[in-house]
């Protein structure tokens, strides 16, 4: 028996598609045949990954947003409706990872952290779901948390405490927004090298950590598509407020 997932006809919209998960995301989402809009601020780099797309047969369209300005947003959302329709497979995953001690966080710090990774969430996704709904079409929308949603870690206070909004808001949006036909998850990975993290496990305190992991390896990308494509597809029609880790085991471990 053999299966295979099929997002032709649909419209999926990734932010922070301009480097790291983002880009992964999009590719495998335009190469499961979804056309595929490209979120993020840094134009150049979107505009250039929707140029290699289209090259290589694919559809695709880059919008400028910053997710924490709901203009910005609401803009996003309009060009790409134009361009392709109402996205209905939306993945949240713009980010920042701002390490800092709890006893020395500033209000700039804990505000850009909780900008980007939640309010960012709450607002495409709103933007979203409200453009879905006015359409009278099913969505699936994906929510990137992270194991740090689940468990703590020094220097993470503000990340860690906005992904687990996230896992939380995931979980009512999916309550409210099932009748919809609307599906809302969280996909919570471990470590993966991205350049939000890179010069960290590049240096020998990074190597140390990965030692400790259960697996003694980061993931790899590859590692993320089934999950991704499973919440992204209506195979996966009754499967909504979850949230999978998917992190070699890391969270699995007490100590
Ligand atoms: N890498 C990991 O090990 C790991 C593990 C668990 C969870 N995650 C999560 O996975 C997501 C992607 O992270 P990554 O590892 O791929 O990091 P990355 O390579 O640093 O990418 C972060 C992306 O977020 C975008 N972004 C940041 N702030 C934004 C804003 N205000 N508006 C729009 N886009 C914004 C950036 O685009 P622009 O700067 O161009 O706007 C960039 O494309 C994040 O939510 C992160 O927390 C990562």
């Amino acid at each position: 028996m053999s299966y295979s997932i099929d997002l032709g006809g649909h419209v999926a919209l990734v932010t922070g598609a301009s480097s790291g998960f983002g880009i992964h995301f999009a590719r495998v989402l335009s190469e499961a045949g979804a056309s595929v809009v490209l979120a993020a601020r840094r134009t150049e780099r979107i505009d250039a990954f929707a140029a290699q797309i289209k090259a290589g047969g694919g559809a695709a369209a880059a919008v400028t947003m910053d997710v924490t300005d709901p203009g910005s947003v609401a803009a996003g959302f309009e060009a790409a409706t134009q361009a392709f329709g109402p996205p209905d497979i939306i993945v949240n995953n713009a980010g920042v990872a701002n390490p800092v001690g709890f006893l020395d966080l500033t209000e700039e710090d804990w505000d850009l952290v909780m900008g980007a990774n939640f309010k960012g969430v709450r607002l495409v996704g709103r933007e979203a779901a409200s453009r879905l709904v006015a359409a009278k079409k099913p969505g699936s929308i994906i929510n990137i948390g992270s194991i740090l949603a689940h468990g703590g870690q020094p220097q993470q206070s503000a990340y860690a405490a906005s992904k687990a909004a996230v896992v939380q808001l995931t979980k009512v949006m999916a309550l409210e927004l099932f009748r919809h036909d609307i599906r809302v998850n969280a996909l919570c990975p471990g470590y993966f090298r991205t350049e939000m993290n890179e010069e960290f496990f590049g240096s020998e305190a990074g190597k140390a950590y990965i030692a400790r992991t259960p697996g003694h390896r980061l993931g790899e990308l590859s590692e993320l598509t089934l999950p991704l494509l499973m919440f992204a597809s209506s195979a996966s029609g009754f499967t909504t407020g979850a949230s999978l880790m998917v992190d070699g085991g890391h969270t699995a471990r007490l100590v």
